[in-house]
């Protein structure tokens, strides 16, 4: 799962988050598939610093982008961070000039915090 080169300062690659996941266990990492075609990568994971869900990471390989699957993956995320955990609410960030990934969290819900993790990622909030 690639995404372009201008977009990989937005996220990890699927390599490290898959590392990342299997020594923190708290992480649950998902490939995202259309039929048989898999698309993309999306992770949640709930922190065990804030014990808030978080989606880590989502990333939509650049061959299938401006198809909804992003957003029909958040979606499909959200209802099953609600359907086996039902919390209030569920978090997520990115990166200040990923524009196209601000204006469809937006549109998906989500709203600003004003809180900025990791030096200069902006958090935004899912509530249920
Ligand atoms: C951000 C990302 C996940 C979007 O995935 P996607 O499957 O292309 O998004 P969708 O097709 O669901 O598009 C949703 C909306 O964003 C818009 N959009 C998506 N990519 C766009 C682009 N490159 N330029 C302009 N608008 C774009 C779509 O037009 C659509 O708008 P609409 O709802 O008004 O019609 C994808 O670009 C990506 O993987 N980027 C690199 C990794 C990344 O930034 N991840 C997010 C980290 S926070």
């Amino acid at each position: 799962m690639d995404v372009t080169e201008a977009q990989e300062d937005f996220v990890a690659s699927t390599m490290y988050s898959l590392a990342e996941a299997k020594i923190f266990t708290e992480n649950q990492p998902f490939a995202i598939y259309d039929e048989e075609q898999m698309v993309g990568f999306i992770m949640y994971s709930l922190d065990p610093d804030d014990n808030q869900y978080w989606v880590t990471r989502l990333l939509i390989d650049e061959k299938f982008q401006q198809k909804g699957y992003c957003s029909l993956a958040m979606k499909n995320i959200l209802k099953l961070i609600k359907n086996e955990f039902n919390p209030k609410c569920v978090y997520t960030s990115f990166e200040p000039e990923n524009k196209v990934a601000e204006k469809l969290y937006l549109k998906l819900g989500f709203l600003h915090t004003g809180r900025i993790i990791d030096d200069d990622e902006l958090v935004l909030e899912y509530i249920y």
